[in-house]
């Protein structure tokens, strides 16, 4: 699944919607991989709290129109030890399938082994009804520039 096909040609996606990113940083040498870190925009965007997010491997986002070939891509990227993006499907709380890209960097400890990885997480497009909505900033006030 390519990026480029999910964009919708009648929104600007270089000025025009302010995308709501979130992080992640999971425990690579626990068992399940669980979530160590979650920010704030994850909570908010997501829907779930902390109790539900932390311990828990990020896959309780896929849901039953996940694609297993997406899964699949992440699992490959995981192995590889190196930094990569994928596009994947995923749920909010309340349901709501979001079309999300991943960029999961591993971070190694001197002996190369990896210790955690981190996640830079971008929903793109929300799903209502059959149709691709864009995702609607979490704050209507621009962010001042400093
Ligand atoms: C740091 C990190 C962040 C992840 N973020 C997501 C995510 O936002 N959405 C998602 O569907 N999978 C995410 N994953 C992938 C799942 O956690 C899991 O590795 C993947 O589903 C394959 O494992 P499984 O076959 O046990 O589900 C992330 C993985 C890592 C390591």
């Amino acid at each position: 699944m390519f990026y480029s096909s999910l964009l919708l040609p009648e929104f600007d996606h270089v000025t025009g919607n302010e995308h709501i990113s979130y992080s992640v940083i999971t425990s690579a040498s626990v068992t399940g991989n669980p979530i160590a870190y979650a920010s704030n925009n994850f909570f908010l965007y997501t829907g779930y709290s902390p109790k539900e997010v932390y311990g828990n491997d990020c896959n309780f986002l896929q849901g039953p129109d996940t694609s297993p070939e997406d899964v699949l891509t992440i699992i490959r990227g995981l192995k590889s030890q190196r930094s990569f993006q994928s596009t994947i499907l995923n749920y909010k709380r309340d349901g709501t399938p979001f079309w999300c890209q991943l960029q999961i960097t591993p971070l190694k400890v001197h002996n190369g082994r990896t210790l955690r990885f981190s996640a830079f997480q971008t929903p793109l497009c929300e799903i209502h009804d059959g149709a691709m909505k864009p995702v609607m900033p979490l704050f209507k006030e621009p962010l001042q520039a400093i």
